[in-house]
């Protein structure tokens, strides 16, 4: 999919009252703490350029799925005080069981130009994930103009971005939907080659249209991780107790045929007796015994890999090599986060499970792109259209 949306450098919101949806659907710990801010600070450029420019910036978002209640245990409170601590100003909490009810209207009323106010979780009301008319009507009401940019929520069609898009025109994309597109977007219609993919993560089956969508555009696609297992199987190897989808065998052996020397599958495999980061464990080659289970690749494929992706110079990863969680099967994947950072190339790190491996590395500030997208970046690398964006006005 290709986008060419207006963005918030193409409209003039002067004074204007800016409905911004962002995606502030942040992880939070038992106490409500916020224990990733990355959404958080990749909604600040819109944020920051709405302030200067003198608009008043109304912000908008979901978080978790309350399905249509107010839960106290998902307020956006939190991320209105991580917020004005960011930006250095105060963000006005419309605390609000209705979202837009009368304090997010008082809170707007009050309003000067380069005030910010954040509404309530949008998914306190039920029609939110429906995209209804009276919501987005409601949220509509509030605002003259539209920006989105709530890329992690892009592959949903809901009132708070679709449903407001088509009410509030010109409907823009801000920043961060738009880097996104930029980094995303390039790695998989027009990359400066040799492109490769890594993909891992436990399943074949969640990955089976990535992997079609980009096995034609790839020079080299190296699967690793638990999804590995099933094309080991494919293979004619044993896989012990390892991770495999037997429904999925004949997919990778007609992959395997497909891809040819495109695909880079490991070559030897950290195997262990259970499923604990302490268990016996030892590297094998090629069949893994019964009683054993395979949870990271071995030396060899890390060298394998290591090499494929030197000579790359776009790099989309999406998936861990291994069990990541557990530091004695970390090391596949924290060697191919290290190789990544090391690159001359553009790294995009797709989503998911391998931003968390990345910044578990302590490596997210050396890629060219971190995503904030879990299933957003996926239907992206699926080559899905994605209704969020395809909602904003065209340039
Ligand atoms: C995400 O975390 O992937 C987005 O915020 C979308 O959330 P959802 O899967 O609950 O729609």
């Amino acid at each position: 999919m290709t986008y060419n949306k207006m963005t918030v450098e193409d409209i003039d919101v002067k004074g204007k009252k800016v409905l911004v949806r962002c995606d502030f659907n942040v992880p939070l710990d038992a106490e409500g703490n916020i224990t990733d801010e990355n959404r958080i600070v990749g909604a600040l450029p819109t944020i920051n350029y709405l302030i200067e420019n003198g608009a008043r910036v109304i912000l908008c978002s979901h978080m978790g799925k309350p399905k249509g209640e107010p839960k106290p245990e998902l307020s956006l409170a939190p991320v209105a005080k991580r917020l004005s601590e960011k930006l250095g100003k105060e963000v006005v909490f419309a605390a609000d069981d209705n979202v837009v009810g009368e304090n997010a209207k008082a809170a707007v009323a009050a309003m000067k130009d380069g005030d910010v106010v954040l509404l309530e979780n949008t998914r306190y009301r039920k029609e939110e994930t429906k995209n209804v008319d009276e919501f987005s009507k409601e949220l509509a009401s509030l605002a003259d103009v539209f920006v989105n940019d709530a890329f992690g929520t892009a592959h949903r069609a809901h009132c708070s971005n679709v449903g407001v898009s088509a009410l509030l025109k010109p409907a823009v994309a801000g920043y961060l939907i738009e880097k996104e597109i930029k980094f995303l977007g390039s790695a998989v219609n027009d990359p400066v080659r040799p492109l490769v993919a890594v993909l891992g993560g436990s399943k074949v089956s969640s990955k089976i249209s990535v992997i079609e969508n980009l096995l034609d555009k790839v020079d080299k696609l190296i699967i690793g991780g638990g999804m590995a297992y099933t094309f080991f199987a494919a293979q004619g190897k044993t896989t012990g107790t390892s991770l495999l989808e037997a429904d999925f065998v004949d997919y990778a052996k007609k992959m395997i045929e497909k891809a040819g020397d495109k695909l880079v599958l490991p070559v030897d495999t950290v195997i262990a007796k259970e499923f604990a980061n302490d268990a016996e464990s030892q590297v094998v080659e090629g069949n893994i015994p019964d009683g054993w289970m395979g949870l990271d690749i071995g030396p060899k494929s890390i060298e394998l890999f290591s090499d494929v992706l030197k000579s790359a110079k776009t790099v989309v990863w999406n998936g861990p090599m291994g069990v990541f969680e557990m530091p004695n099967f970390a090391k596949g994947t924290n060697k191919i986060a290290q190789v990544l950072a090391d690159l001359d190339a553009t790294t995009i790190i797709g989503g998911g499970d391998s931003v968390a491996a990345v910044n578990q590395a302590g490596l997210g500030e050396k890629m060219s792109h971190v995503s904030t997208g879990g299933g957003a970046s996926m239907e992206f690398l699926e080559g899905k259209e994605l209704p969020g964006i395809a909602a904003l006005t065209d340039k």
